[in-house]
């Protein structure tokens, strides 16, 4: 029953609520890259849910993992006990670290991870006597998530605006979005220019006041995974050091192999001061992220009293032990190599897809971390009217087709429209072929109902 009606139709009210009136069918099971909803209606997960179910669904060894952890501890504060799988999967992840990345804080998601960054940085300023540093300087648009201190270094209006004045707001610069510049500057000349906007912030700023510096290495959701030029990731590492700003790479959704690599960061050898891991690094087998930070910092923070920080659920067993078990199956099935081998396959049928479709602008990202942006002129890159809800609408129809894929507004929240394909990284060829054919459907659709040019 590949082709059923949604099962989201006829449903009584619900007690729950999200953040909007629309309601969703009911979800059945799933298994690889697929969901079942309980009509029998299959969909292809192109999004591995939101860039986070990377090992794909169902996986046996995670679950066989999880349930013998079950049977032994689900839970034990870490203030009471150390456990196995916290331990092992701090050394396992710290393998993967650049050098002297050596000391993993456990969390429970992104936001969690994000801020235990920003605590840890100033803990760590205000234990070497740099207490008057306290500004995050970070990129717009950018999404560090949802809590207020994650929110306070984001940069997407739509989200930030209720609340900006519950918050310390920080300072921001420009993500690096070379690819809408229409001047004389090489690709690498752009990016060095996208990164000296930080020297002039903590200039401008003043450089005693500036704590850290935040990016995604390679973007999520609010950019489209913006990929900045090669240029930018050494310039922003220089900067940093030059005025003592500690770095912060948001890898919680690069990271943990869906860029090919282990870290996004890992394709320019970048050294960042503090990492923050989630999203794939649990699969959505359990909740779970980590930041991850060096001995020279830790070690003043807990000599001037302990990191006053933490999170009840923070590296429970059996979060850990599921942790463990996804590290296994993305080491076994080389998993990071078929992203990046799938990734280049998927990237160059989206290509072919903006040829097809002209009101595709640009096609960016790395590994299977990647998006296609819409706009009116490929030219001048002005993007779609936003009254034609592009981006909601290019969802909606694959959803109803039967694959589920990601989008946001690209600049800033307002305007501008992006997708996100971004399948489990056990992806195959055959499905890689799968998921463009329903993409193909879905912009000729998309096409005839908001009068969008199409080649053929
Ligand atoms: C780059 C980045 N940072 C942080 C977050 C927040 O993670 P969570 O929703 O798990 O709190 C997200 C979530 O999408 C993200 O993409």
């Amino acid at each position: 029953m590949d082709n059923a009606k949604p099962a989201s139709s006829d449903r009584a009210p619900s007690h729950l609520f999200y953040q909007s009136r629309l309601r969703r069918p009911l979800v059945d099971r799933a298994e690889g890259i697929y969901l079942w909803d309980q009509n029998g209606k299959r969909y292809i997960d192109g999004s591995s849910g939101a860039m986070v179910v990377n090992i794909g669904h169902g996986n046996r060894h995670v679950i066989d993992t999880m349930k013998k952890q079950m049977d032994k501890v689900t839970f034990a504060y870490r203030l009471h006990f150390e456990n196995e799988p916290a331990e092992d999967l701090a050394g396992r992840i710290a393998g993967y670290m650049p050098e002297g990345m050596d000391k993993v804080f456990f969390v429970s998601g992104g936001s969690e991870a994000v801020e235990s960054c920003l605590k840890l940085a100033r803990q760590y300023a205000v234990a070497t006597g740099q207490a008057q540093r306290w500004k995050v300087i970070s990129r717009f648009p950018s999404y560090h998530g949802g809590t207020l201190g994650a929110l306070a270094v984001t940069g997407y209006a739509a989200l930030t605006d209720p609340f900006t004045a519950m918050m310390k707001e920080m300072p921001k610069i420009p993500a690096p979005t070379a690819y809408l510049d229409r001047d004389n500057f090489s690709i690498e000349e752009r990016g060095l220019r996208y990164a000296d906007k930080l020297e002039e912030a903590i200039l401008a700023e003043g450089p005693e006041s500036v704590l850290a510096f935040i990016m995604e290495p390679v973007g999520g959701a609010s950019t489209g995974a913006l990929v900045a030029p090669d240029s930018y990731y050494g310039r922003i590492r220089e900067i940093c050091d030059r005025h003592g700003v500690l770095l912060i790479h948001d890898e919680v959704m690069s990271g943990v192999g869906r860029t090919g690599k282990f870290l996004g960061g890992d394709h320019w050898n970048c050294r960042p001061d503090l990492i923050a891991l989630s999203k794939g690094f649990g699969s959505g087998y359990s909740p779970l992220g980590a930041m991850v930070a060096p001995s020279r910092m830790v070690q003043p923070v807990l000599d001037a009293g302990g990191f006053q920080h933490g999170y009840t659920y923070a590296g429970n067993p059996l979060a850990c032990a599921a942790g463990g078990a996804v590290l296994d199956e993305i080491e076994r099935l080389d998993l990071m190599g078929n992203a990046a081998a799938m990734g280049d396959l998927l990237k160059g049928e989206l290509v072919m897809l903006s040829k097809r479709f002209p009101f595709i602008g640009d096609v960016r990202g790395k590994g299977l971390l990647l998006a296609a942006e819409f706009v009116e002129n490929t030219v001048t890159m002005q993007p779609l009217a936003k009254e034609k809800n592009a981006f909601q609408r290019v969802i909606d129809i694959a959803y109803d087709k039967g694959l589920i894929i990601y989008s946001r507004r690209t600049r800033g929240g307002v305007e501008g429209d992006h997708f996100l394909v971004c399948p489990p990284m056990i992806v195959t060829r055959e499905q890689i072929g799968e998921i463009v054919a329903i993409l193909d459907d879905t912009l000729q659709d998309l096409a005839s109902e908001l009068n969008l040019p199409v080649n053929r």
